[in-house]
């Protein structure tokens, strides 16, 4: 247990609004009293805020309405008072341009949230991709006791006695009609039974991903990740994180009591083992640094080295999240890792990460392999540089064809979104199965928004030749549910005058993911020339929100967070945060 010792009533954060004698504390009583609490419902006890990210507009989180119920259970019967915050909810499926446009506006919603109201910890209710890393980024900077609640994902999708995976076979399916392999009426059969549940995407996407981190970053209680969503068990476990963080307040168990280099290689190697989402990259880097810890792209690529794929899990795999329950969940994959995590990393639960683990076990070793039998040996992401992509790039060599991972061929070149959606599918177009798409303008400023674009599709004439996979390269990022040999988060991105911008049709174009390179066969005069005629493509906002982002967001390789940000933990809570009266 931590070590922390138990606060006085009279030290808690909330006794400045609801404990002292003045007017302003009669107010804030008397306004309770208005909701029809009496003050024996929460003198001297802690508040909690549980930020709900539930919307009628958000899939994923459609149970969130009934969970959120089961976590105030668990804070009243723990001693604490529950105050519900919604908070933006990230609908991935519905938010456009990207979600990632908006993942700093909800940390700093969730942020403000903690710091404006009388909040002694909280509750982080989120799962859909981008709300986990934005409501972790926000508690973090507060740096109050936070617990995570994930979403769960949603039950197997169904079609005709298949399978069917998240995204994954989304895009499967649209290239089976493109090529005209498909009907119609599959294809309808497959949009009625592909999400037939609450929860977030069950393949290993983004969402799966990124709460499996939290849950080994010691945000979670153990095993909260995997369970799915509409499982009774992750009910209780929504009463069990309500009772856990009134705990946690009285320890005083704070997000930088548990976050350290150690626990953030825990986390990379988790992601790393479980076949998870590139865009993890960019949510662990961000977060790393909220927490004032330092990591770049390239400790991604050396934890790769050493890590292998244990979880046959869609896309880089066979199965989904729901097996991957059955058969034991996040915690018995992380009994298969052992000396590649530092277990004596300290967890929200007041344990260790590996006093966590104890008594996790393999129920089904093809689901969850054995180190003697990885899916994949090791690196199943890696990390480029090279001309085109000086700061760095990703690639997921696991879920590309292996004939890929050396390749050199003729770039195609669109220069936005809206060129490629023109011109992908047109019959002239000048292109071959060795060819190189590439797309421009699809990063953090030029989208805006770096959305997951990168799954470049692959012209319907190649498709209907058999053609399944090409080299495709933007500075853009892919769901956690694609595949493919795509390269993505090129950085410095084209928008800002990086070298994909300089790429014209017919560049000869090298990618060796072994020599963890990708570099285009152009002379250095050559490129000077073109940087000289470079200009810089006009600004998509000229106001609101927008422009704040515009002007803040950095690359992805530094997590594409907002520079103002990234403060230091002495500007929180404990610190410098300025009395309020
Ligand atoms: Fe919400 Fe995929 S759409 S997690």
């Amino acid at each position: 247990m931590t070590q922390s010792p138990r606060k006085k009533p009279e030290e808690l954060r909330s006794h400045r609004w609801y404990g002292v004698k003045d007017m302003r504390a009669f107010g804030h009583r008397s306004r309770t009293a208005q909701m029809g609490f009496h003050r024996g419902d929460y003198a001297g006890k802690p508040v909690i805020a549980i930020i709900n990210t539930w919307s009628d507009i958000n899939p994923c989180h459609t149970h969130f309405k009934q969970r959120v119920e089961e976590v105030k259970r668990g804070i009243w019967q723990a001693g604490g008072f529950p105050v519900e915050m919604p908070a933006i909810s990230l609908s991935e499926p519905f938010q456009k341009p990207t979600t990632m446009l908006y993942r700093n506006l909800l940390a700093m919603e969730c942020e403000e949230l903690l710091r404006s109201y009388p909040a002694d910890g909280c509750v982080l209710m989120g799962g859909c991709d981008k709300t986990t890393p934005a409501l972790m980024m926000g508690a973090i900077s507060m740096d109050l006791p936070a617990i995570f609640m994930p979403a769960g994902p949603m039950l197997r999708g169904d079609y005709k006695g298949e399978f069917l995976g998240s995204g994954s076979d989304t895009w499967k399916y649209w290239a089976e009609l493109r090529a005209g392999n498909i009907t119609e009426q599959d294809w309808q059969d497959v949009e009625d039974g592909i999400a037939r549940s609450p929860g977030h995407c069950m393949t290993m996407g983004t969402a799966s991903t990124m709460t499996s981190a939290a849950e080994v970053l010691g945000f979670t209680l153990p095993g909260a990740a995997s369970i799915p969503a509409p499982d009774s068990r992750h009910a209780q476990m929504a009463t069990l994180t309500g009772k856990r963080i009134v705990d946690m307040v009285w320890e005083d168990l704070k997000p930088s009591d548990i976050l350290s280099a150690r626990s953030f290689d825990n986390a990379v190697t988790a992601v790393l083992a479980l076949g998870g989402s590139t865009n993890a990259i960019v949510h662990l880097i961000a977060l790393a640094r909220r927490a004032g810890i330092a990591l770049d792209i390239h400790r991604f690529d050396e934890l790769a080295r050493q890590t292998p794929v244990l979880a046959n899990l869609r896309p880089s795999g066979k199965f989904l999240m729901e097996d991957f329950f059955y058969a034991g969940g996040l915690r018995a994959l992380l009994t298969q890792l052992g000396d590649l995590l530092d277990l004596s990393q300290l967890t929200c639960s007041g344990r260790t990460l590996g006093a966590n683990l104890e008594g996790a076990t393999v129920f089904n070793d093809d689901v969850i392999r054995p180190r003697g039998n990885p899916l994949v040996a090791h690196s199943g992401l890696a990390v480029l540089v090279g001309n085109l992509a000086p700061a760095g790039a990703i690639i997921k060599p696991a879920a590309m064809e292996p004939g890929l991972r050396k390749h050199r061929g003729p770039a195609v070149v669109f220069k936005d979104y809206n060129d490629m959606a023109a011109r992908i599918d047109d019959d002239a177009l000048e292109v071959t199965k060795d060819s190189v798409i590439v797309l421009q303008s699809a990063g953090p400023q030029g989208a805006p928004g770096m959305p997951e674009w990168g799954q470049l599709p692959i012209p319907r004439k190649l498709l209907k030749e058999g053609v399944r996979d090409m080299v495709r390269i933007s500075d853009a990022r892919m769901s956690g549910t694609s595949y493919g040999a795509c390269v993505l988060h090129v950085t410095p991105e084209s928008h800002v005058g990086g070298p994909l911008a300089l790429v014209r049709d017919g560049d000869l174009i090298e990618l060796d993911v072994d020599a963890r390179r990708i570099d285009m066969l152009v002379g250095d005069e050559e490129l000077a020339r073109r940087r000289a005629a470079w200009q810089q493509p006009a600004a998509r906002f000229t106001r609101g929100y927008g422009v704040l982002y515009l002007k803040h967001i950095q690359q992805a390789d530094t997590g594409c967070d907002f520079d103002f940000l990234e403060t230091e933990r002495a500007q929180t809570a404990a610190g410098g945060e300025p009395e309020i009266h």
